[in-house]
């Protein structure tokens, strides 16, 4: 399948099936910013309840923070966000819209959008922090920023978290939020959008043993996500040479998958060094110093952090997962989502719509409902169609009640990757797919 293929096969598949709609479709939708829907923000549940469970709950070093997406202006003064955050634009003068100047056709002089050649304007530099305004009045003593990265609220809390957990530095702080850029080329449907979510974790660690935090940082992140599922040759690192690094960074490598689009970048794992605190120090006036409690010391910590988009690890696993294959002459589309993070479990059919069928397997539905296992009910059409309805969601096992399961209580189970069918007593089945969930 051809990529480009690949890509609008799984935007039509997201929309058709309710994984992510496009905001606001019904004015036209709104640019680059895209819905979950109940099969999506399963799925994107899933992913940050396993990367909390992995980064805060089972760890000793690590607690969590929920900071406000709306901050003190000079939060971004000193982040370096309000001067280093911008692209360099043109405008053509003749159709009046702007681009990159870094664009290989505005570089050739040409017009992307009307083709006229030669009509740009200087290049300016464009901000991609959204403003806002905080109060009744509307002027420039009160503008605040969207937040462009949920860093920064861990930054300002670095003394309050670590006081108030009893932390000793080394210690991180993990979050999970939703961070806005004015991105000027947008794209690639869920890959890069205007509003998005991360989740970051600022490791503090006494400057000397950031190298080795690195490393270990590094390391743990890709495990992390080799376990969801994703394919091995698929996932490789890369190292940001001297004119990538941001303006914090000393040593940043991203994680990298290779999408329909190419390889690109779905987490980074950054050494800010103290720059952030010793900003913050700087422009609150207020020390953020760690003393340790053996020796009496006082330093700025130095910080090893991972920055994971939630969205774009979930189009990782959707391009990833997503297969056409051909079973007994019949076409199917599956989705091969670990079943860790399948928005739905099993899906329950009775075979026929009469015979006490329906009664056993509502049944089942209820018993894995009731233990927390998200469980699907469907009694229409053939059983082969609503097999290949769920294999395009991703639901790892279908159960089926037959005339047998009338009989002696037992239903078949069906994986979705190897269609193998095994029968199960109904009610065990609870416990069987737990044990390979
Ligand atoms: N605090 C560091 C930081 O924000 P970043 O590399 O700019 O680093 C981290 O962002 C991650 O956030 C990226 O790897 C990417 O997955 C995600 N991200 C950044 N900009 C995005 C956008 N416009 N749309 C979707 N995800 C984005």
């Amino acid at each position: 399948m051809a990529n480009a293929d690949l890509m609008d096969k799984l935007v039509s598949l997201c929309k058709r099936r309710g994984y992510v709609f496009q905001s606001s479709e019904i004015y036209g939708g709104t640019g680059s910013v895209w819905d979950y829907g109940a099969l999506g923000v399963e799925l994107k549940r899933n992913v940050k309840d396993l990367w909390w469970s992995s980064m805060v709950h089972q760890r000793d070093d690590v607690e969590g923070l929920d900071a406000a997406i709306l901050m003190h202006p000079r939060t971004w003064e000193a982040s370096g966000h309000v001067d280093g955050f911008v692209d360099p634009l043109v405008e053509c003068n003749n159709c009046h819209r702007r681009f990159r100047a870094d664009m290989s056709e505005v570089e050739n002089g040409q017009c992307p959008s009307c083709g006229t050649r030669d009509a740009f304007g200087e290049p300016r530099t464009f901000n991609l922090m959204f403003k806002t305004f905080m109060g009744a009045v509307e002027d420039s003593t009160s503008t605040v920023f969207l937040r462009p990265e949920t860093a920064q609220g861990t930054y300002v809390n670095f003394l309050n978290v670590q006081g108030t957990a009893r932390q000793k530095v080394p210690f991180g702080i993990a979050q999970i939020g939703k961070a806005f850029r004015n991105e000027i080329t947008p794209g690639n449907f869920i890959f890069r959008t205007r509003e998005f979510e991360q989740a970051e974790m600022q490791f503090f660690v006494k400057p000397g043993s950031d190298d080795e935090w690195f490393d270990r940082w590094m390391e743990t992140r890709m495990e992390w996500h080799r376990s969801l599922g994703i394919r091995e040759e698929k996932l490789r690192f890369h190292e940001h040479g001297p004119d990538e690094l941001a303006h914090y960074a000393k040593k940043a490598f991203d994680i990298e998958y290779e999408f329909p689009f190419g390889w690109k970048e779905f987490e980074g794992i950054h050494n800010r060094t103290d720059f952030d605190l010793s900003r913050h120090q700087e422009f609150s006036g207020k020390r953020l110093e760690y003393i340790d409690p053996g020796s009496n010391e006082r330093f700025i910590p130095y910080v090893v952090e991972t920055a994971m988009g939630v969205d774009r690890t979930l189009l990782v696993l959707l391009a990833d997962a997503y297969r056409e294959e051909e079973i007994d002459g019949d076409q199917r589309v599956v989705l091969a989502l670990h079943p860790k993070v399948a928005p739905v479990k099993a899906a329950v059919f009775p075979l026929v719509k009469k015979d006490g069928m329906p009664e056993i397997a509502h049944k089942i539905q209820a018993d894995l409902r009731s233990n927390a296992i998200p469980a699907f009910y469907d009694q229409s059409g053939a059983i082969g169609r609503r097999y290949r309805r769920q294999d395009e969601v991703g639901t790892p096992w279908c159960i089926t009640v037959d005339g047998t399961s009338v009989e002696d209580g037992t239903v078949t189970v069906r994986d979705r990757d190897s269609l193998e069918q095994v029968r199960v007593s109904a009610d065990q089945i609870v416990g069987w797919i737990r044990e390979r969930l």
